[in-house]
């Protein structure tokens, strides 16, 4: 089975994988697929995703996690 989530935190390809950097220039990410089933709406998400974060953290500057980082429960499900 192919997981996504895990060749995106693949350390052969992405530098300190597991954490967040917005300015990060390594992106061939493989999110939205790949090949000729690319996709389709991949503009359409990222426009979505910019304007949702965007308004989110102008919305709410001091947005933050309301537990301590380490007591964040990890689904465990394969895919997502
Ligand atoms: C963050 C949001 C999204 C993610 C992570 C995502 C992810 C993916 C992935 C990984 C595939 C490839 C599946 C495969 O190879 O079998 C795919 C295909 C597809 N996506 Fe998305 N998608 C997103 C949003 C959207 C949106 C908003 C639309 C439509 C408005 C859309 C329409 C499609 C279509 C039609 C395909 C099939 C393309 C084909 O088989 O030729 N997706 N998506």
């Amino acid at each position: 089975m192919l997981v996504i989530a895990s060749a995106n935190r693949d350390p052969q390809q992405f530098a300190d994988p597991d954490v967040l950097k917005i300015k990060r220039q390594e992106i061939r990410h493989l999110a939205f697929g790949q090949g000729i089933h690319f996709c389709l709406g991949a503009p359409l998400a990222r426009l979505e995703g910019q304007i949702g974060l965007t308004t989110l953290l102008r919305r709410l500057p001091k947005l933050q996690l309301a537990i301590p980082t380490a007591d964040i429960q990890w689904n465990p499900q394969l895919v997502l």
